[in-house]
C-alpha cells in the first residue's frame, strides 16, 4: 500500500490505522463544523454571530517592547508584532501563552529556521487555563506572582534545557541586578515548596492551591459575565472548554485579565470606564484599538466586588444621566 505523495518520508515505513471517520455520516456536517470552531476559537478567533469568525490580534505583553527599547542592545532589537515578521536571519520569539492581554493559548507564529523561542509561561497554571500536556520546551519563564499569588517577591524562575544558555542567564541576571535579594529567594523557595507539598499531600477538604485558586477564577469570571450581560455595553472573549490533565476536568479558560471590548457607540472604552470610577489600561498600549481595554481579575476579593457593581450598573447610571440632561 503506497501512502499519497506529502504524507510520509519513502524511508519511512509507518502506515495508520484510520480508528474513525466523519465522513459519510447524518451528524457529518455538525461534527465537522464543531471541530472547526472550537478549532478557530483555541487560535484566538471570536465568533461575532454562529457563522462568522473573527480574529482580533492583541500583541504581546507589554513590557517587551519597552524593556528591549530601553535595554538599547547591540545584539537585538524589537522587531513587531511575531504575526507579521518576515524578515531574513536568526531572531527571537517571545510565546507569551496563555496571552497577556487577551488569554488565549499561543503558540510559535514565525515558521522559519534559526530562531530562538523563549515561552513566557507566566499564566500556564490551572486557575487559569486548562493543562493540556506538561511543557516541554527549550526556554520556560515562570513567576511566582501569578502561580500562587505572592507579588511582593517579584520572583520568577526559568527552566532551560541547555546547560550553558542556564550559565548565562544566571549570570546575567546576577550582573544585571547585582545579585537578586536572599531574602526574597528564601520566601519564594518555601511558598513554592508549600504549595508543591499542598498538591501532593492535600492537608484540607478543599484541596490545593490550584483547586481552591481555579475555583475563585471560575467565580470571578461568572460574575464578570453576568455584569457585562446586565450592561449590554461590552463583549468578552469565547474560550472553548478544554480537559485539564492537572485538575482532571474539562474546563473553558478563566484567564488573569479580562478584554474587555466596548461596544458602539462608545468608541475609548478606557475613558469611558474611568468616568465610571472603573480605572484599566487601553487597547492602545497592546498594539490594538482603544475599543478594548485589559482589566485585572487578579484584585483583591473587596476591589473585584466594587469592580463587578460598578460595571453591571453602568446602565444605569448612563440612562440616569440621559434623564437628567432631558430634563
Ligand atoms: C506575561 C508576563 N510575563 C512575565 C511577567 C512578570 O511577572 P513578575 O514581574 O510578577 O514576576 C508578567 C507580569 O505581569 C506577565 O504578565
Amino acid at each position: 500500500m503506497q501512502l499519497p505523495p506529502g504524507f510520509s518520508n519513502p524511508n519511512d515505513p509507518w502506515v495508520c490505522k484510520l480508528k474513525r471517520s466523519i465522513y459519510g455520516l447524518k451528524q457529518a456536517s455538525r461534527q465537522w463544523f464543531s471541530k472547526l470552531s472550537s478549532s478557530l476559537l483555541h487560535f484566538g478567533f471570536a465568533k461575532s454571530d454562529p457563522n462568522l469568525f473573527i480574529r482580533q490580534t492583541s500583541n504581546s505583553f507589554m513590557s517587551y517592547p519597552l524593556i528591549t527599547d530601553c535595554l538599547k542592545s547591540g545584539l537585538y532589537k524589537w522587531a513587531g508584532d511575531a504575526q507579521s515578521f518576515n524578515k531574513e536571519g536568526p531572531y527571537i520569539e517571545l510565546v507569551t501563552s496563555p496571552n497577556n492581554p487577551d488569554g488565549y493559548v499561543r503558540q510559535s507564529v514565525v515558521n522559519k529556521s534559526g530562531g530562538i523561542l523563549v515561552h513566557d509561561l507566566a499564566y500556564y497554571w490551572p486557575q487559569y487555563s486548562p493543562i493540556a500536556a506538561a511543557a516541554d520546551h527549550d526556554i520556560m519563564l515562570f513567576t511566582v506572582s501569578k502561580s500562587t499569588g505572592h507579588a511582593g517577591m517579584r520572583i520568577g524562575w526559568a527552566l532551560v534545557k541547555d546547560e550553558e544558555v542556564a550559565k548565562k542567564m544566571v549570570k546575567y541576571v546576577e550582573l544585571n541586578t547585582i545579585g537578586v535579594s536572599k531574602d526574597s529567594q528564601l520566601r519564594a523557595a518555601k511558598v513554592l515548596q508549600v504549595v508543591t507539598d499542598g498538591c501532593k499531600y492535600p492537608t484540607s477538604k478543599e484541596g490545593s492551591l490550584f483547586d481552591f485558586a481555579a475555583h475563585l477564577m471560575e467565580e470571578r469570571w461568572k460574575l464578570l459575565r453576568a455584569a457585562v450581560r446586565q450592561s449590554g455595553l461590552f463583549t468578552l472573549p469565547e474560550f472553548p472548554h478544554g480537559s485539564c490533565r492537572f485538575l482532571n476536568i474539562s474546563f473553558a479558560p478563566r484567564p488573569a485579565f479580562a478584554w474587555l471590548k466596548c461596544e458602539a457607540p462608545i468608541d475609548d472604552c478606557e475613558a469611558f470606564l474611568r468616568s465610571n470610577n472603573i480605572l484599566t489600561r487601553s487597547g492602545i498600549h497592546f498594539g490594538v484599538g482603544p475599543q478594548y481595554v485589559r482589566i485585572s481579575m487578579l484584585d483583591r476579593d473587596e476591589n473585584y466586588d466594587v469592580f463587578v457593581e460598578r460595571l453591571s450598573t453602568i446602565h444605569l447610571r448612563q440612562s440616569m444621566q440621559v434623564d437628567e440632561t432631558a430634563e
